[in-house]
């Protein structure tokens, strides 16, 4: 069969999409033109009723991304390092190494050159919602989001999704001046990376997670 498709460069973007951290180019700047195409490419992805309610705030003030940064440091506090403690102790080296660079992404998330926060117009009531309704809210946001990293890969710049900072939400909307019926899903700190390229990630085989024909107990 044939499509329009190049499927190996289709299954190598989906496949090396990872999250970046210690390879951010903390010192190049990142064009507003790159941001705008990587937006557009993300505004394609589906939404529930076609609602698209999203909104993508891009940081690039300094001052700002000094203070969503100590946001981001007061909210982890020394999760990540603690984390970091319990993996090796269990040998577990590739959740260890993500929390290493978790911390470090901490760290200097303040000289990253871009902060993009994904929003979606919709509030989650306090007294809870209906799973049905969460599906709905997330479901119409991050696929978008997820577009927009591989966007952004494709065009030699990387990001990592982080929620941390939500700890802290009410701050952060504040800062920005995000109103009240607004949900920030994320947080991606944005810029180029360094090095050429990056390799799939271990994961299990795809036959241990699927399910033919009803859910099987494992
Ligand atoms: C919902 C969600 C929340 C995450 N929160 C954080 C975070 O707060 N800080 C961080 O550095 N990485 C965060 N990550 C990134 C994950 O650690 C990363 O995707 C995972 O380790 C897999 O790494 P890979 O994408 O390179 O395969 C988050 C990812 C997701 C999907």
């Amino acid at each position: 069969m044939t499509t329009d498709i190049d499927l190996a460069a289709a299954d190598r973007l989906l496949t090396t999409t990872r999250a970046v951290r210690k390879r951010l180019d903390l010192d190049r700047p990142v064009e507003r033109q790159v941001l705008l195409d990587c937006i557009s490419v993300a505004q394609q992805a589906p939404t529930g009723g076609n609602s698209q309610r999203w909104g993508f705030v891009v940081v690039t003030d300094a001052e700002k991304r000094r203070r969503i940064a100590e946001i981001y440091r007061a909210a982890s506090g020394d999760y990540f390092e603690q984390s970091k403690d319990r993996a090796l102790a269990k040998g577990d080296q590739q959740t260890a190494r993500v929390y290493d660079g978790a911390a470090y992404l901490a760290d200097v998330l303040d000289r990253v050159p871009v902060h993009v926060i994904p929003c979606i117009r919709a509030r989650f009531p306090e007294s809870g919602m209906s799973s049905t309704d969460a599906a709905g809210v997330y479901g119409s946001i991050a696929p978008a989001a997820w577009s927009f990293q591989l966007a952004l890969r494709a065009r030699g710049l990387g990001s990592a999704w982080t929620t941390m900072h939500l700890y802290r939400e009410r701050e952060v909307a504040d800062l920005l001046g995000i109103p009240e019926n607004v949900t920030q899903v994320a947080l991606f700190p944005v810029a180029y990376y360094t090095g050429d390229t990056f390799s799939p990630a271990a994961r299990a085989p795809a036959d241990t997670v699927t399910h033919w024909d009803g859910w099987t107990a494992r």
